[in-house]
């Protein structure tokens, strides 16, 4: 894993740097996204390099660069790393005087691989104050979001999720949630959080399998109401909670949880693997 690709070059690792003077660094003027790659096979590229485009755009971030173009660094990268499981992240800075000019680097790290005993058994997450602004963006301004997964891990806990100033829960630090209720799901509307890949798909399966999806605002406050939770991102797939703070959940079924969970595998098998 040695190059990295900066505006369309390829580069050695140890050039792929940001000067401290550089004012979009400074200000967290930037984007970013991460594409998965297992056994050499890209998880939804199309949707990632889309949504880096349109972080961008609500930032009001200005640069050239092209979806076409992206997707063919991103294989020029996968070919020269030779990468088989990895990340491909995209950061994206932008110009913040009229000295800079746009930066796209391309380069590749590990992937994360989640027990399958928490899969299985679920996971615990705490719930953490704060409100991550332009929501929809998934942008470079990630304070919050190691503050409260910082928070998380002093609690043993997996994630943490985000409560804004009225008490809703919209997202974790780099999920998006989802609650059961009398077989319905329901998850933050797309207005207060990170468009979420997992959650599109995971949506779209839904749907197809007559579940019944309600994009709503979830309050703190009405989490006992609910029967089963889980969270969804491109690292975890689907991942039950079984526990958030102190409420613990053991001895819940997670039904429809489950159901998402294979519904999901079977997708992206079909859709990555074709098989
Ligand atoms: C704040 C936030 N919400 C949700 C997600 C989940 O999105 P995805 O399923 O595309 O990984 C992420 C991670 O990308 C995130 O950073």
């Amino acid at each position: 894993m040695n190059y990295v690709i900066l505006n369309g070059k390829l580069i050695e690792k140890q050039e792929a740097t940001i000067s401290v003077f550089n004012k979009a660094m400074f200000f967290d003027f930037a984007v970013y996204d991460s594409v998965k790659i297992i056994k050499g096979k890209k998880f939804f590229p199309d949707f990632h390099v889309e949504r880096l485009i349109n972080s961008a755009k609500i930032i009001q971030l200005e640069h050239d660069f092209k979806k076409q173009d992206i997707m063919k660094w991103m294989d020029l990268l996968i070919e020269k790393n030779n990468l088989q499981d990895a990340l491909i992240r995209f950061l994206l800075l932008g110009a913040a005087s009229p000295e800079e000019k746009p930066q796209l680097f391309l380069f590749s790290l590990g992937v994360t691989f989640y027990n399958e005993k928490d899969y299985k058994k679920g996971i615990k997450v705490i719930t953490f104050k704060g409100e991550r602004t332009m929501p929809q963006s998934k942008s470079k301004d990630l304070f919050l979001n190691f503050i409260a997964l910082r928070e998380a891990s002093k609690h043993n806990a997996q994630d943490a999720l985000l409560i804004d100033s009225e008490g809703y829960i919209r997202e974790g630090t780099r999920t998006n949630f989802f609650a059961v209720k009398q077989g319905k799901l329901y998850t933050a509307p797309l207005s207060d959080v990170v468009g979420g890949i997992t959650r599109k798909i995971v949506i779209k399966i839904a749907k197809q399998n007559n579940i019944e999806v309600i994009e709503r605002k979830i309050h703190n406050n009405e989490l006992k109401d609910f029967d089963e939770f889980f969270i969804t991102s491109t690292s975890m797939n689907v991942l039950p909670i079984n526990q958030i703070n102190d409420y613990i959940l053991d001895k819940n079924s997670k039904v429809l949880t489950k159901k998402i969970i294979k519904l999901f595998k079977d997708y992206y098998h079909q859709e990555v693997f074709n098989d």
